[in-house]
């Protein structure tokens, strides 16, 4: 719901939990006046204006105030150098627009011919906020120069201490979760590789450092946005915490010419006084309801023949781990890399989009038919942002690349990036796919993306850093056009692993491909940090084998299955080296996990325990899903029970394995019964239904 003083000129946005409120000051400032707890409007108009309790001379009189900060000592969302060089931006309002949950402010430079559209979306069934900006060039002169084009600037209530949650890690490493107090000053996070990035991921909480996984207040911010990306936190001397984002890092900056206009991304945010688990739960639903395109089906088990066959792929051995595969329960087999052009090594090939004659003689159609035959579905490795230098396409146009004049080329994993926003370049990477597409039974696209931007550029254009920006639309243009026109069609994100995983991209994909480390072991990790802001239905999850090729770890069978069954199982692992007992053991647990997938993909999730003992609960209507790790440890050493969340204390929960019947209140208080034998790796899988 959307509310309007006109008296004193105050917004206030609703969501079910939580209120967002911002106001005009005399002179036509925005001024961010709220966002928390639920506020009436009449006690908005009431919060107190920020104070800065050091105001001297040495401080700007709009410390830490104003709703997308464009001047001042702290960092701006908008930074424009006008024709002539002017910097600053002297804001008058135009009015205002609500259409349903979408408030529009509208606002005009007083001199300068530049308007600004301040876009805010509320639904009644979430409490995330999206935000987002459009500048335009009004006039018919001169274009101006966007140094910076934040989508949106957030700040918390004054709170006694800030703590700041996010994600790091590297390629096989991905979402590795760390939670620290914010320093004063400037804190920056960012990607400058042109893709989200394996290194940060463009999501923040902010807590007053005493908030836990089942209580206390916590802000967020995700932004939607699948390219380089700058997040800058300001913790101000007056002790005022504010953070601004968008796309674009440091240093890239775009022309905005006459009647041209910038749409930014959607930079969404949630207050939440439910903890980092409540916080977690309240994106979960937002990105099932409102991002993904299908989010309200199941996903099916994959089978991807990456580890086992790396680029050696053929009809006969696809074939052959096809028939495995559909042995074991697998509903969609996904041919990897190496099925292509000269794609013997990741040396070449790349670009060179039809099958190999000698690994496909008859083309891809046989071994679709017999995927098919086998019941399932199929899917292919695309990599259509690419190019290896040994490729034909390369050789015919080695300027369709991003590059700059006279510079040299960065190779990245041998290969070259395309410029997406080029059109002749987008056209093609479009004609390919949609053939592939069209012209077979394709259900499922991994669109992978293996490396960094580097000499990003487009020489002869006179707005070279857009192709920062252009590359992003172009990847999401074609996605947008593939699933318009093949309606069955699916893609999973996938960049060397976890590298492309947002709001933007999940907007156009169904799954993301965690990470490439498979190892179950480093995945619960790996898992706790992406379940953070994404749902378990978007993240894959495969069995491989053992032990681990980039760890050497030996896992039982039984805990590389319970660790994948908390997403979006697949089995990855070579089966054709697994013994048939294996094979008869994983089709085992891939049968109960299409039993408990309901609850699993669209059930809420709660995280449980502290190492060594962690684990996941889902909750759907009457039913109640465990899985249970416990890593190693020492012999007389009892880890604290895992206490399950969300039961009823005064119903009765039947064990669906054994029959036990346990009282809602006994399991709240003592935890759940686990048989996890030894000190090493055990896991447990716990199926409760409510009794009525
Ligand atoms: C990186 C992906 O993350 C892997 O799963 C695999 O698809 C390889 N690329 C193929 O080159």
């Amino acid at each position: 719901m959307i509310e309007f003083d006109p008296t004193h000129r105050i917004w206030l946005l609703s969501t079910p939990a939580s209120a967002y409120a911002l106001r005009l000051d005399e002179d036509d400032t925005l001024c961010h006046a709220h966002w928390g707890r639920p506020l009436t409007l009449e006690q908005a108009a009431a919060v107190p204006r920020f104070r800065n309790p050091a105001e001297s001379t040495f401080e700007h009189p709009r410390e830490g105030e104003a709703e997308l900060p464009v001047s001042g000592f702290g960092p701006s969302a908008l930074q424009i150098r006008f024709p002539g060089g002017a910097r600053e931006i002297e804001w008058r309002y135009d009015g205002h627009v609500v259409d349903g949950g979408h408030l529009t402010i509208h606002l005009h430079d007083r001199h300068y011919p530049l308007a600004a559209e301040l876009h805010y979306r509320v639904r009644e069934d979430s409490d995330v906020l999206e935000r987002w900006t459009v500048l335009r060039h009004t006039g018919t002169d001169a274009p101006m120069e966007l140094l910076r084009a934040d989508s949106a600037s957030w700040s918390v209530p004054r709170l006694p201490d800030y703590r700041l949650s996010q994600v790091t890690g590297a390629w096989s490493s991905e979402f590795r979760l760390r939670r620290e107090p914010v320093p004063g000053g400037e804190t920056v996070l960012t990607s400058r590789r042109g893709v989200s990035g394996h290194h940060a991921n463009p999501w923040i909480m902010i807590d007053d450092g005493g908030a836990g996984e089942h209580h206390g207040e916590v802000w967020s911010t995700a932004l939607a946005w699948s390219g380089s990306w700058r997040v800058t936190v300001h913790r101000s001397s007056a002790e005022r915490l504010c953070w601004t984002g968008g796309f674009g890092h440091e240093g890239v900056t775009w022309w905005l010419g006459p009647g041209e206009s910038l749409e930014t991304p959607v930079f969404a945010g949630l207050y939440s006084a439910g903890g980092f688990g409540g916080t977690s739960r309240a994106w979960h639903a937002y990105i099932t309801r409102h991002v993904l395109p299908a989010g309200s089906e199941l996903r099916p088990v994959i089978y991807n023949s990456w580890e086992a066959t790396g680029w050696a792929v053929t009809e006969e051995g696809q074939k052959r781990l096809a028939a495995l595969a559909a042995e074991v329960g697998a509903e969609l087999f996904v041919m990897d890399d190496g099925w292509f052009g000269a794609r013997d090594s990741d040396g070449a090939g790349l670009g060179d989009w039809a099958p190999n004659p000698g690994k496909f003689p008859a083309g891809l159609d046989p071994l679709i038919a017999e995927v098919r035959r086998l019941g399932m579905r199929f899917g292919i490795w695309v990599e259509p942002e690419m190019v290896n230098p040994d490729s034909d396409l390369y050789r015919a146009h080695p300027d369709w690349v991003l590059h700059q004049p006279d510079r040299h080329r960065t190779l990245l994993r041998n290969q070259l990036v395309l410029d997406f926003g080029r059109p002749e370049v987008a056209a093609w990477a479009h004609g390919w796919l949609d053939r592939l597409v069209d012209g077979h039974e394709i259900d499922f696209l991994k669109w992978d993306m293996n490396r960094a931007f580097t000499e990003a550029g487009r020489p002869g254009s006179g707005d070279p850093g857009r192709v920062w920006i252009d590359h992003v639309r172009g990847v999401y243009d074609i996605m947008d056009r593939l699933r318009a026109d093949h309606p069955r069609l699916r893609i999973e994100t996938c960049a060397g692993g976890g590298g492309r995983v947002d709001l933007g991209v999940l907007r156009r994909t169904d799954e993301a491909w965690t990470s490439d480390n498979t190892d179950a072991a480093d995945r619960i990790a790996i898992q706790h940090g992406y379940g953070q802001l994404y749902p378990a239905r978007t993240m894959a999850a495969w069995v491989t084998d053992s032990p681990h090729f980039l760890t050497g770890r030996d896992l039982p069978l039984r805990f590389r299955f319970h660790v994948a069954m908390a997403g979006v199982l697949g089995i990855g692992g070579d089966l054709l080296s697994w013994s048939a007992a294996e094979r008869e053991e994983a089709a085992e647990f891939v049968a109960l996990y299409k039993e408990i997938r309901p609850v699993v993909q669209h059930g809420v999730q709660y995280r449980l325990g502290d190492p060594p003992l962690t684990g996941v609960q889902y909750v759907a209507d009457e039913r109640v899903v465990v899985l249970a790790w416990r890593l190693p440890t020492s012999f007389g050493v009892s880890p604290v029970p895992l206490r399950p969340r969300a039961l009823d204390p005064d119903a009765r929960y039947r064990d669906d394995d054994t029959g036990i019947v346990h009282h809602g209140a006994v399991l709240l208080a003592h935890g759940l019964p686990l048989d996890l034998p030894g000190t090493g790796y055990a896991s447990a899988l716990v199926r409760l239904t409510r009794l009525p």
